[in-house]
């Protein structure tokens, strides 16, 4: 009758060993060497290893009263000019209009963070003036906590022309999170931690919107406002008004982590067996014990 193979199975084979043995020693050396070498790894070979996922988070907004509104007043480029910078308005000579201002910040649905700001500005004008366009820039601080800590100084950036004089302009937008690169998945993240605007400049040029939407980095906010309202119809010596309604909406961040269980994979694997190889062939002494049935091994031991 021929045989055939029914069915096969591994044969356990323990080989035990005392504290202080070179086996131990061996041991200690490759479990250290292979949860550690991943992370090396990993952290090494950044772009190959990297994950890339995305998340959702609420982020902590706080507006920094920093402001600065320009309204030209004709077609000719007269403008007036206001900002929360002293060195600035002093620089505005008889351009500058010191408007009324009211601003509120809201936490509606009582999460303790806060979910949309209110503004409401006044700009006083002369009789002869109108209002043609309006430029005006909130700054505000923006973080988030969830995976990595991100900390950075943003900005709001209203712009609105017409070619009829208004009374009014009201904008109602999300204050949105524009990511260029992807966060770290963990740590501290305050590269952009700095002023949009140099407060302390003496000179005109901290102050002129180009150079600071120009400076303005990778990783900011803008305001996304669909529908601008230009109301006309401005009575004589009346103020210019402009009212903003800037919500902080829930945001979907795109974070990077490094991959480390897929590197860890191979390295358990490449040690289990250098382990089967040295205790096999006995390459450091210990004494080898097959396995017994169950009732013979209280004998052994
Ligand atoms: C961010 O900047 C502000 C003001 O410049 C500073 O008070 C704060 O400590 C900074 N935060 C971090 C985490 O760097």
């Amino acid at each position: 009758m021929a045989f055939y193979e029914a069915y096969s199975h591994p044969v356990l084979i323990r080989y035990r060993t005392s504290v202080c043995t070179k086996a131990t020693l061996f041991l200690f050396v490759v479990l250290c060497l292979t949860y550690i070498s991943p992370l090396l790894v990993a952290y090494r070979s950044q772009g190959f290893w990297v994950k890339r996922s995305t998340y959702e988070e609420q982020p902590v907004v706080r507006f920094q009263y920093q402001t600065l509104v320009v309204a030209s007043t004709n077609t000719k480029g007269d403008y007036v000019a206001w900002s929360t910078f002293p060195n600035f308005n002093n620089m505005l000579g008889p351009n500058l209009r010191i408007p009324t201002i009211s601003v509120q910040e809201q936490d509606q649905n009582q999460d303790g963070k806060l979910d949309r700001l209110i503004l409401d500005m006044q700009l006083p004008l002369k009789p002869e003036e109108e209002v043609y366009s309006v430029q005006l820039l909130l700054t505000f601080s923006y973080q988030l906590f969830r995976m990595s800590t991100v900390v950075m100084q943003s900005l709001a950036y209203i712009q609105y022309s017409s070619p009829v004089p208004g009374a009014q302009l009201f904008v109602a937008g999300d204050l949105k999170l524009q990511q260029r690169v992807p966060l770290p998945h963990r740590g501290l993240y305050n590269v952009y931690n700095v002023s949009v605007i140099d407060g302390s400049s003496p000179f005109a040029s901290a102050y002129n919107l180009v150079d600071i939407i120009r400076a303005y980095h990778e990783l900011t906010t803008a305001l996304s406002c669909p529908s601008p309202v230009w109301s006309v119809g401005r009575a004589t010596g009346s103020p210019f008004r402009l009212s903003a309604e800037i919500s902080y909406p829930l945001e979907t961040i795109k974070c990077a982590w490094i991959q480390y269980v897929s590197v860890l994979l191979v390295f358990l694997w490449v040690f289990t067996r250098v382990q089967t190889f040295v205790f096999q062939n006995q390459v450091l002494p210990t004494l080898p014990v097959p396995m017994v049935k169950p009732h013979l091994m209280t004998r052994t031991r």
